[in-house]
């Protein structure tokens, strides 16, 4: 906990102003700084701490991922971004400018400088698809003619060029989230929100959505926040990713490495889906200790992305020595680094499992002997 702590500490050093001149370069390019925010509601039940001294920056361009539980803090750390939701303390920058005083006319101006989509879509249902998307442009007296090539571009890039005229109940909850996607983006925005933009859909859908978000992220240049309780829309999209529990920060870091090695507890419950689980068949007739000379050892072996190559099965077999099966696994790549875990079972080898687990860990960064089989 320490370690961490110290970690983000060395990451985001705190500021004494972001006008300063001798601001760690990496901080430069923030494009959104959080500098000890806290938001406190007054509930029902007395005053309800949302977020507590939140440090943290986002940069230019990244897919930056917020995780937690339900109740963490998320949403409302999100929208302190747009200002939906005002710190009740300390500062949130955007391109170094403090949003916290800004009056009526600069929210506006913020608010068409960060777009944001929403679970449910919050489209309006008497309005066609082409009406959505003009609506904020009409808002702002852009004129008829600029509005039209604007709506157009946008309907093409969503790919919805066949739905101008449909309503949104005439369509899947995936052209509606493309809806709200080309909405946010008319004012063209140098950050998007995403707020559980893909909860409502269907996986094949969520993987059309994401697709698209990356898109607009690599060809838009767009900065993207995204929330979500789908652990594998972080693994597939974001640059880095950070983890809130009870209104602080927990970790944060590439995705690869908290993925790989989850450090604190919440973010190791919350990537539990992502962790093959043993075979039902195979933890039932698991043995704590052989129960025969001809026993094989179950092993477990994880790779977090801090190795250099993907294993040398051959290799990795023969050092193993006997016989050794492969019970289940596989090796994904996240940002460039082999990620993932081999259940291996062997067997006629005469090492202990000390020696088994030395032997392994010259591949794998990480080895349990899970126990044994006959
Ligand atoms: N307007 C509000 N008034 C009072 N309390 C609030 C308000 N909005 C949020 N909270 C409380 O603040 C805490 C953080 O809420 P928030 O919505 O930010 O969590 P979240 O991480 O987005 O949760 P979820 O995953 O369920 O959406 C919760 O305890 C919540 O009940
Ligand atoms: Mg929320």
């Amino acid at each position: 906990m320490n370690a961490i702590n110290a970690r983000l500490r060395l990451e985001t050093p705190p500021l004494q102003s972001a006008e300063h001149t001798e601001l760690h370069p990496q901080l430069h390019r923030a494009h959104v700084r959080f500098i000890g925010v806290g938001k406190t509601y007054s509930g029902s039940q007395g005053p309800v701490a949302a977020l507590q001294g939140i440090d943290l920056a986002i940069q230019r361009g990244e897919v930056f991922g917020i995780i937690g539980r339900s109740g963490a803090g998320k949403s409302s750390l999100i929208r302190t971004i747009n200002r939906l939701e005002q710190p009740t303390s300390g500062r949130v920058l955007i391109d170094q400018v403090d949003i916290g005083g800004f009056d009526e006319d600069q929210l506006v101006a913020l608010r068409r400088r960060v777009g944001m989509i929403f679970q449910h879509f919050n489209l309006m249902s008497a309005k066609t698809v082409w009406q959505n998307v003009e609506l904020p442009l009409k808002v702002a007296g852009v004129p008829k003619a600029q509005r039209q090539r604007k709506v157009h571009e946008l309907l093409e890039l969503v790919g919805l060029q066949g739905k101008h005229k449909a309503y949104p109940a005439q369509l899947s909850g995936g052209q509606k989230q493309r809806v709200g996607i080309a909405r946010a983006l008319v004012h063209d925005p140098q950050i998007l929100l995403c707020d559980e933009a893909t909860s409502a859909l269907d996986p094949q859908t969520t993987q059309s959505i994401l697709a698209l978000l990356r898109q607009i992220n690599r060809r838009l240049g767009l900065t993207i926040v995204l929330i979500t309780h789908e652990m594998a829309v972080i693994r597939e999209v974001c640059d880095r990713v950070v983890v809130l529990d009870q209104g602080r920060i927990v970790e944060q870091g590439p995705v690869w490495e908290v993925f790989g090695n989850p450090r604190h507890e919440v973010s190791r419950t919350l990537l539990a889906p992502l962790q093959q689980a043993l075979p039902d068949e195979l933890q039932g007739r698991l043995q704590a200790q052989p129960a025969s000379a001809d026993a094989a050892a179950v092993l477990r072996l994880q790779f977090t992305g801090t190795g250099h190559d993907e294993p040398d099965l051959a290799a990795l077999f023969s050092a193993l020595g006997g016989r050794v099966r492969l019970l289940q696994g596989g090796i994904e790549r996240i940002q460039g680094h082999g990620l993932g875990q081999l259940l291996l079972a062997v067997s006629g080898s005469t090492w202990n499992v000390e020696q088994l687990r030395e032997r392994a860990g010259r591949w794998a960064q990480r080895v349990e002997v899970l126990g044994y089989v006959v």
